[in-house]
């Protein structure tokens, strides 16, 4: 993962780089460092373990001066977290530094190679040998160190972004990205660059993604170049950049996690706004419509994402066979890519991902591409890698996610896949007008409803002092309340670091059950579904063997209020729009947990949020 920056122009580089590292923090946490080359030509390489705010601590008396500069925020792949394995790495000379986000993945033959032509290494990283080879290029073949960087990455395997500097020279920085991201910022005598735009978006609302396989000569007294490896030049194409410095704030709350969750009735509008007609009677989504033919030949759909964005698919699968009768499988993005998958021209592939980046889902997306599928992306991130490599898509809208835990891209997920089921269900003749209406209204009450859940707030709080010290936890769910339950258990352990676990309440019979003690917490989603009764009888059965039931129920219920040692009451909606409002009261007990266990929910450990290594 890792998020890198740099900056080049006229002003003082280190502000700008270490608030770029604070707003990439969510990529990785393991490390910081900075290399700057100070007006004179100096190269100076500051880095430490730990976290942004210890890189500015172990700075504080340090020189830090310089109008050019690269930075690194580090989740390890290759070499314990520690000072020696931070980025930037430098080369055996101490002439050039780099920084990396990504796997060389063939940097054991590189560096043996290295060695044997005098090259000695001190990190543990896979990243130290490209800056070792940089340099050797350009010492070997004297030439500049742009050419030696395209050079060097020819004899690359792997995924990278990166960004080079050299001593003496205080106006270039060379980058190049394969599979990781990178956003450089044009502003007027000043260029920046990142993983993601959220470090720009403050100085400048033009930037240039870069391709894959392409290096930028970023020069601040020269117009933006960009090549591939084959020196073939690209047109710089400026995009006008639709983000907000107030986005990338917490406006208040202790934590992203919890913005992001209040923050829920108002992503929805913006989800479907423009989408679903006032009235109920239309869903409109352009990228389907556009293409609906191909989806209506599909012989099937198939989902491709990772963690939550995997649980969303989940639901969709079932809004789709449901409402369209079209097949779907769902697919880890990780598993599909490596088993030779049969996917071909017959088939709609849907890549979910809220970064856009998910090295995982991206590999699927192209395997998919290459055997003929028709892509179609649903992501958060306007213009990332996911969302550009597909044939078409449906942005979910819901504006940036910065607590690593997934919470308004999973509602705004689900709410593109059940527009996505009402247009295809339409076109292909498989819904009643009045169901559609049903749901389109639904939808449209949508916000209402989680604006209602989100006022549990205060009774989650109050009651999850409770379980603060349970070690373990059950999640249950049935029909489209199955992936609730799954992406309930992946909040609470991924930021509580408590052991819980998703299953569909019917399966328990066959070999859970046998967990349940009074000091399992079970927390059962019985909503008055289709299934409600079969979903009481399991929650009777994990009572009657002594387990702690917390249940979330529709307003109103008595029956499993009878049954339950708690309730937690949500407002009604159709029953495939149900997950959603039934996530709302699971990411808050999820949060309120780890809040009382004194986590990091923002930064939960070993996590990073946007997962661009394999
Ligand atoms: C969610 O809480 C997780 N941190 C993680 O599972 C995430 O959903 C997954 O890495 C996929 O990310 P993406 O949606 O950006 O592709
Ligand atoms: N492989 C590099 C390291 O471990 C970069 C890691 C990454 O981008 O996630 O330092």
């Amino acid at each position: 993962m890792c998020g890198i920056v740099g900056y080049v122009g006229y002003r003082e580089a280190f502000p700008i780089l270490i608030s770029g590292l604070h707003r990439l923090e969510y990529r990785g946490y393991d490390s910081a460092g900075v290399a700057l080359v100070s007006d004179d030509g100096r190269l100076n390489v500051q880095k430490c373990r730990g976290k942004v705010a210890d890189l500015e601590n172990f700075t504080v008396s340090k020189d830090v001066s310089g109008h050019i500069g690269i930075a690194h925020t580090r989740w390890a792949t290759h070499g314990e977290p520690n000072d020696v394995n931070a980025h930037p790495h430098y080369s055996e000379s101490g002439n050039i530094a780099l920084i990396h986000n990504g796997i060389i993945e063939n940097y054991g033959v590189l560096k043996d190679a290295l060695i044997e032509n005098g090259y000695t290494f001190k990190s543990g990283t896979d990243t130290e040998v490209l800056v070792q080879l940089i340099e050797y290029v350009k010492t070997t073949n004297n030439c500049s160190l742009f050419e030696a960087v395209q050079s060097a990455l020819k004899q690359v395997v792997g995924a990278y972004a990166i960004a080079v500097v050299e001593k003496g020279n205080c106006d270039e920085i060379i980058a190049a990205r394969k599979s990781s991201p990178m956003v450089i910022g044009v502003g007027e005598g000043e260029y920046f660059l990142a993983s993601d735009a959220t470090p720009i978006v403050e100085y400048t609302d033009r930037v240039v993604y870069v391709n894959d396989g392409e290096i930028a000569v970023i020069n601040r007294n020269k117009p933006l170049k960009i090549v591939n490896l084959d020196n073939i030049e690209s047109r710089v194409d400026i995009k006008k950049l639709e983000l907000s410095i107030s986005q990338l704030e917490k406006g208040g709350y202790p934590h992203f996690m919890l913005k992001e969750i209040h923050e829920q009735p108002k992503t929805i509008v913006d989800c479907i706004r423009g989408r679903v007609a006032a009235d109920g009677s239309n869903v409109v989504l352009s990228g389907v419509m556009a293409n609906c033919e191909r989806f209506l030949q599909a012989k099937r759909i198939v989902f491709v994402g990772c963690g939550t964005s995997w649980h969303a698919a989940l639901i969709g699968e079932h809004l789709i066979e449901d409402l369209c009768r079209i097949p779907v499988e769902v697919e880890y993005a990780s598993e599909f890519r490596y088993r030779n998958p049969v996917i071909g021209p017959d088939d709609v592939v849907i890549a979910v991902s809220q970064s856009g980046e998910t090295a995982d889902t991206l590999a699927a997306v192209e395997l998919a591409k290459k055997n003929g599928a028709f892509i179609f992306g649903i992501c958060n991130v306007v213009g990332s890698s996911i969302a550009r490599a597909t044939d078409s898509g449906a942005y979910i809208h819901v504006g940036p996610e910065i607590g690593v835990a997934s919470t308004k891209a999973f509602t705004g997920q689900v709410t593109v896949m059940a527009m996505v089921a009402l247009t295809l269900a339409r076109a292909k003749g498989t819904i009643g007008e009045e169901h559609f209406r049903e749901i389109a209204n639904g939808l449209l009450h949508l916000p209402a409803l989680i604006e209602q859940a989100v006022e549990l707030d205060a009774q989650i709080r109050d009651f999850s002092k409770m379980f603060t010290y349970a070690r373990n936890f059950i999640y249950l769910g049935r029909g489209y309340n199955y992936p609730a339950a799954l992406e309930g258990a992946l909040k609470l352990k991924e930021i509580s670091y408590i052991h819980a676990e998703g299953y569909p309440a019917a399966e328990m019979k066959h070999g859970p059950i046998a967990l349940i003690d009074s000091e399992m917490p079970v927390v059962a989603i019985a909503t008055r579904d289709s299934i409600y009764e079969k979903t009481v009888s399991n929650i009777q059965e994990i009572k009657a063997r002594g387990g702690r039931i917390i249940a979330i129920v529709e307003q109103g219920d008595t029956v499993v209020r009878n049954i339950a040692d708690y309730c937690i009451e949500v407002p009604t909606a159709p029953e495939c729009l149900m997950p959603l409002v039934v996530s709302v009261p699971l990411q808050l007990l999820a949060y309120y947990i780890a809040v009382n266990k004194g986590r990091d929910v923002d930064q939960p450990r070993n996590l990073a949020k946007s997962v661009t290594v394999e």
